[in-house]
């Protein structure tokens, strides 16, 4: 059944590429914190992900690596951040994101955690707020404590197979488009 239906081709997709105060305009009031996470795949992926749904700031935290940290890293974070992403989207480096994460919840941000555990709340019934900072995690420690006292929520999503997580940018891809639907049916 493909009647109504036509895929837009690479160049179409390209030319529909919103300008810059286009991407102001639709901005998502959310910072995405990666602290910790060794993988600098997986920071190229936040890259992509964190671009597509144009989230105000990617914070790349402690150990996380980040561009120009060093060739490696960098052309590892160049491969799966692809399409500009690197480029146009606003980050940083912090050694230590605990004060400024206590900085943007002293402003009213909420803090949400993505953490398995008990007392989490199904990423589909979170307050998220106004405003969010997304917290995620060293790929086997998780979260590091000084930021799980700063949380006003600590979110879950169910894993249903014989595997313990998801990988921390497909994780953050389910509650980024949970945030930005929401958006969009308002
Ligand atoms: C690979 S997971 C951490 C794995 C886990 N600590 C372990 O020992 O297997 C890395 C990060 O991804 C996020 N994450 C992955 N799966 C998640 C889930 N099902 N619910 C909430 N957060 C998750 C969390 O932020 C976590 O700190």
């Amino acid at each position: 059944m493909t009647e109504g239906f036509r895929r837009h081709t690479t160049d179409e997709l390209v030319a529909g590429r919103p300008d810059a105060a286009a991407r102001e305009a639709s901005r998502l009031p959310v910072i995405v914190v990666l602290d910790d996470v060794r993988s600098a795949y997986n920071v190229g992926l936040m890259f992509r992900l964190c671009d597509c749904v144009n989230v105000q700031a990617l914070w790349l935290t402690g150990i996380t690596a980040y561009p120009g940290v060093s060739e490696h890293a960098t052309n590892r974070i160049a491969k799966t951040g692809v399409g500009g992403s690197i480029d146009v989207l606003s980050w940083r480096h912090l050694e230590d994101p605990v004060p400024e994460v206590r900085r943007l919840r002293e402003e009213g941000w909420t803090v949400a955690v993505l953490e398995q555990g008990d007392g989490t709340t199904p990423w589909r019934e979170v307050d998220y707020g106004e405003r969010t900072v997304l917290v995620f995690g060293h790929e086997r420690r998780g979260v590091r404590p000084e930021l799980l006292e700063l949380a006003d929520v600590f979110v879950e999503l169910p894993v249903r197979g014989i595997t313990n997580s998801l990988n921390v940018a497909t994780c953050a891809s389910a509650v980024l488009y949970e945030i930005l639907g929401r958006r969009l049916s308002r």
